[in-house]
């Protein structure tokens, strides 16, 4: 059998893909090189925002199609599914065996697990998922329902995996999570073997908790940086991480990045909104001075820093003036790139459970391309600025 695997969504889809993958040269199938020449297509979904999921049913749509005229399996995997195992009510899954009734298989994606060795394809970058789910909430995003809690990977594991890939030529490493940052606060105080091992490394290297405000416990702050530190070790050409929140970026991980010059400079730090009530809003336990005062100190001790972002705009009751708030932020830190989305609600989450989604689709367009304009084609606004006669203000980065 000749299996495709159609990935959409985050680098954690792809690292679970390579997972895929593997289990399915164990069962002796063998990669088609065109969706068009493979007999078992595994589909793994993203649910991020609409227009994510709508590719998933079209592509569906289009392989049932090819189903009637030849034998073809179809297998669903990754956040569709993963929303739908998760409701307890059965509901959900419900409706999608009803919409998508060409599915063979509905793969949930905690079967996928950390336990298969991933078919990489690159042979000098490798993805290396260090967590899986999110914890954070925020109220536009689906994340938390469709990966569920974040569960780290043993610290063991990852330095094993990353040593293997050393040993295998790799030159470029990035670990992944929703939240990459947080890593490591589920493992204290559990109790297995390898996590006694995580526990028995923390005590070892005197790490302390610390009380965190906005989630109201203790938690260790600072296993990441001796994670990044550790992997930065090995030799690696380049480390990244995605991706991380600002809330988690503690000064002993500025600290580890500063003394590493082959982690990468180029660092994501999600933004979502430069206005306090929208973070509020969204859930995003930070202000718009912390985040600024927190690339300020990044800017200072790692020089050659450059900062990409997450934005959302016309999230519920954003006004004018709360975008222009965004705008301004965004001319201050002088993005490198932003990933900038419309808003766009989400089952299961609390903003489309009770804030009404009220910025009409073209202002959220409107906005959108403002913020691409401004950060993501800074050469047409050069050009603008040159046969710009008037001597209007010009957005400078
Ligand atoms: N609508 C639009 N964008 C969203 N994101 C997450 N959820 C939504 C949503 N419901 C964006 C955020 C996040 C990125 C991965 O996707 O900016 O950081
Ligand atoms: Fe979603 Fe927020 Fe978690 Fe990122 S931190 S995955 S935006 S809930």
């Amino acid at each position: 059998m000749k299996y495709f695997i159609k990935t959409f969504g985050c680098q954690q889809n792809w690292a679970d893909s390579e997972r895929i993958a593997r289990q399915l040269h164990r069962r002796a199938m063998r990669p088609a090189k065109e969706l068009s020449d493979a007999d078992y297509v595994v589909i793994n979904t993203c649910m991020i925002r609409k227009s994510a999921e709508n590719r998933a049913y079209g592509l569906v749509n289009n392989l049932s199609q090819v189903k009637q005229r030849r034998p073809l399996k179809i297998i669903l995997t990754g956040c569709l599914v993963g929303l739908a195992y998760k409701d307890k009510s059965g509901r959900y899954l419900r409706r999608l065996r009803t919409i998508l009734p060409a599915v063979d298989e509905f793969l949930p994606i905690e079967e996928v697990g950390f336990d298969w060795a991933p078919l990489r394809t690159d042979a000098v970058h490798a993805w290396v998922p260090i967590s899986q789910g999110c914890n954070n909430f925020c109220t536009y995003c689906v994340v938390p329902f469709t990966r569920g809690r974040e569960i780290s990977r043993p610290f063991e594991q990852i330095v094993a995996e990353c040593r293997q890939l050393i040993a295998a030529g790799y030159q470029k490493v990035t670990l992944l999570g929703q939240n990459v940052n947080s890593y490591g606060s589920d493992l204290v105080g559990q109790k297995t073997n390898q996590t006694n091992r995580t526990e028995a490394l923390i005590r070892a290297r005197h790490l302390k908790p610390v009380y965190v405000k906005h989630l109201g416990r203790l938690r260790i702050p600072t296993l990441f940086p001796f994670l990044l530190d550790e992997v930065a070790r090995m030799g690696f050409a380049e480390v990244n991480f995605l991706s991380s929140n600002p809330c988690d970026f503690s000064d002993e991980l500025i600290a580890v990045i500063a003394r590493h010059p082959n982690i990468g400079r180029t660092i994501h730090l999600p933004l979502q909104s430069g206005d306090d009530r929208m973070l509020k809003k969204m859930n995003r336990w930070y202000t718009t001075k912390q985040y600024l005062r927190l690339v300020a100190k990044l800017k200072r001790q790692i020089p050659g820093l450059k900062l990409t972002t997450d934005i959302i705009v016309g999230f519920c009751g954003e006004t004018e003036a709360q975008f222009n708030q965004t705008v301004s932020v965004c001319k201050t830190v002088g993005f490198a790139k932003a990933y900038v989305s419309m808003y766009s609600p989400r089952p299961a989450t609390a903003a489309q459970r009770v804030m009404p989604d009220d910025i009409p689709h073209p202002v959220k367009k409107r906005r959108w391309q403002i913020l691409e304009d401004l950060i993501n084609q800074p050469q047409l606004k050069k050009r603008k600025k040159t046969s710009n006669q008037d001597g209007s203000a010009i957005i400078s980065l």
